[in-house]
């Protein structure tokens, strides 16, 4: 048994055949699914990448593991079979794209035999996935993950000739590297030749690129891992995969041409979905006032109001409170609602506080025209009548209000539009709505750490007319930016950068950057700029967002081979994990207890 396979070559994947091969000889290869043993006569089902595939054993079948071998196959031992394409016997199996056909074997080899799987390989597991993970490589056999996984591919494919036909240039950059400001923690990398010196991994190609554009390299991109230490979600990994890019000689509709024309294609050939172009675009103002987020979901309405006018003198002083503090008074009609139990209602309330909401006031319209209100003791019957009509609110309308800064207005009714419209079935899983979201503010309070600090990046272009305001009003500037959102997840984003030296520096002064310190961090992209900088732009895709999407998932882990878990471990390789003590004291490093 050396070499199982010696004289053995595998001549298609199983779901390869079909009855236009019937009568012909092939040899396959792949894993036991499942075996059944009648006694005189044994079938196995065979899978590979491609699917499964029925192979049928009768006393005839040879080979050096013969057909009493046949009766022993268990769930997923390896095996090679040769034999002839045939009409298939028994009843025809719909479910299967080889269900008609099967294959009668002359010879069987198992190639390796396999312990019992942890839980059974299959399509649509249930088993938990902190399980699944820790076998990923069994994981990664089931048919789902394998169509994600080529899928992956085949869009990596499409993009990367796509950009190659518009003249891009793929061209790596390093992994052992200085801060990119991306606004994440960085993932830093002990240098053993420089004790106490460390490398940081890339939140981004970012400076990079820009260099490669001052270099010459007009049209650039990569398809590039990104570490980013932040808390994971849904849609966040700490290693995660850009599809970046840089031109130069642009503007943002350059970016925004070749980009729509890539989505697309891409749509076309792998979805044969139509991408209606041009994508609509919105400014961020509009964005937050309509829907309270910087990438709404356009499947559906439900859209705020600003009712702030309307109650400004009303006798709710919760309203009026906010509205005196420079705040607003919102609210969102969930039409057809009105009957929703009140232990919904609670759980709304909660969920508006724990996204800031200090509290969530409501008010259903009955059937018979009457109010159910948590806030009618304080309003007068005619106040509360013209909140209604503003509010477009009809018999078996519910009604839901927040008073507080914009900011947490926006947020909790941004993230209450879209549990409320998911609970209620309003999203269409087969629709893609793509926006491009513009006009970002360039700067963004911090409260953490009591300053602005770059919505985008430090290099990001403020419009021309907005510059005057950098120093004095700064939330009044404008970014050159750009997001590209579909179905309420931020997909991609990129900007117009700065390219001129004053702006640079009047930029940095703003975010609070000493000269010393912008040289320090990325002084030799400011030198550079010194020896002639053309005008550029770029943007990034969240790739594993990319394929998620397309794939239908709401998980990026599911389009990921070895993805890591919510504490950014791999259950797998046990990673990270603690190293041996020379190994820290060649670096120079103590682990404090
Ligand atoms: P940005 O920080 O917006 O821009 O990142 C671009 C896109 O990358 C995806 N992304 C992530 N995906 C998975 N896990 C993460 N932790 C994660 N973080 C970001 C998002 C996001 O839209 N250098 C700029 C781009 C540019 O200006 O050209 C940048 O990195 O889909
Ligand atoms: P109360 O007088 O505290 O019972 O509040 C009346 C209603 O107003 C309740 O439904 C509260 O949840 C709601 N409420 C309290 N604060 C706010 C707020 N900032 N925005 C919207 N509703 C609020």
């Amino acid at each position: 048994m050396a070499e199982p396979m010696r004289g053995m070559k595998r001549t298609c994947r199983c779901a390869e055949l079909s009855e236009e091969n019937i009568g012909e000889e092939v040899t396959v290869m792949g894993w036991v699914q499942k075996q059944r043993n009648m006694g005189n006569i044994v079938f196995a089902d065979l899978r590979d990448r491609s699917g499964i595939l029925q192979i049928i054993f009768e006393e005839d079948c040879t080979g050096s593991s013969g057909f009493e071998k046949a009766g022993k196959l268990r769930s997923e031992f390896v095996i090679a079979v040769k034999g002839i394409v045939e009409k298939r016997s028994g009843a025809v199996n719909k479910n299967l794209a080889t269900g008609t056909i099967e294959i009668r074997a002359k010879e069987l080899r198992i190639l390796s035999e396999a312990d019992t799987p942890p839980f059974p390989v299959e399509e649509n597991s249930r088993t938990k996935e902190d399980i699944r993970l820790k076998y990923r490589y069994l994981d990664l056999r089931r048919p789902d993950l394998q169509r994600n996984l080529m899928m992956r591919s085949r869009i990596a494919g499409i993009i990367r000739q796509f950009l190659a036909d518009e003249g891009f240039i793929e061209i790596e950059t390093p992994v052992l590297t200085k801060s990119t400001p991306e606004g994440a923690r960085d993932y830093l990398v002990p240098s053993r030749v420089h004790p106490g010196s460390f490398y940081a991994l890339p939140q981004s190609p970012q400076l990079f690129k820009q260099l490669l554009m001052c270099a010459g390299y007009d049209r650039y991109f990569q398809i590039v891992k990104c570490f980013r230490d932040e808390d994971l979600r849904a849609d966040r990994q700490p290693e995660f995969t850009q599809v970046d890019m840089e031109l130069s000689f642009v503007d943002e509709e350059d970016v925004m041409d070749v980009n729509e024309r890539l989505l697309k294609k891409l749509f076309k050939e792998v979805l044969d979905i139509d991408v209606e172009l041009p994508i609509q675009r919105m400014t961020w103002q509009e964005a937050m006032d309509r829907f309270g987020s910087d990438k709404p979901d356009l499947r559906f309405g439900m859209e705020l109001k600003d009712v702030s006018e309307v109650v400004k003198n009303c006798g709710f002083q919760v309203f009026t409170a906010a509205l005196g503090a420079g705040g607003s008074v919102r609210g969102i009609n969930a039409e057809g609602q009105a009957a929703m139990p009140r232990k919904k209602i609670d759980a709304l309330v909660k969920m508006a506080k724990d996204f800031g909401a200090k509290g969530l006031a409501y008010l259903a319209v009955n059937e018979d025209g009457t109010y159910k209100c948590s806030f009618e003791k304080f309003m007068q019957e005619d106040e509360l009548k013209a909140l209604v009509a503003a509010m477009d609110g009809k018999p078996g309308d519910l009604l839901l209000f927040a008073a507080d800064r914009d900011k947490v207005v926006y947020d909790v009714l941004g993230n209450l539009r879209i549990e409320i419209a998911a609970k209620a079935g309003l999203i269409d899983k087969d629709v893609y709505k793509f926006l491009w979201v513009t006009e970002f503010p360039e700067f963004e309070y911090s409260e953490e750490e009591g300053r602005y600090v770059a919505k985008h990046h430090p290099f990001t272009m403020p419009f021309e007319e907005d510059i005057k305001y950098i120093g004095s009003e700064p939330e009044k500037v404008r970014a050159r930016a750009y997001d590209i959102v579909l179905n309420g997840i931020e997909l991609g984003g990129g900007s117009v950068r700065i390219h001129q030296d004053d702006v640079q520096e009047t930029m940095l002064k703003a975010l609070g950057f000493t000269e010393e310190r912008a040289h320090e961090q990325f002084g030799f992209l400011l030198d550079a700029f010194r020896y002639g900088v053309p005008p550029h732009a770029g943007l990034a895709y969240g790739f594993d967002r990319l394929v998620m999407l397309m794939a239908g998932l709401d998980n990026i882990r599911d389009v990921i081979a070895f993805p890591k878990v919510k504490d950014a471990s791999c259950p797998m390789t046990g990673a990270p994990d603690i190293v041996e003590e020379g190994q820290l004291e060649e670096l120079g490093i103590q682990v404090c207890e």
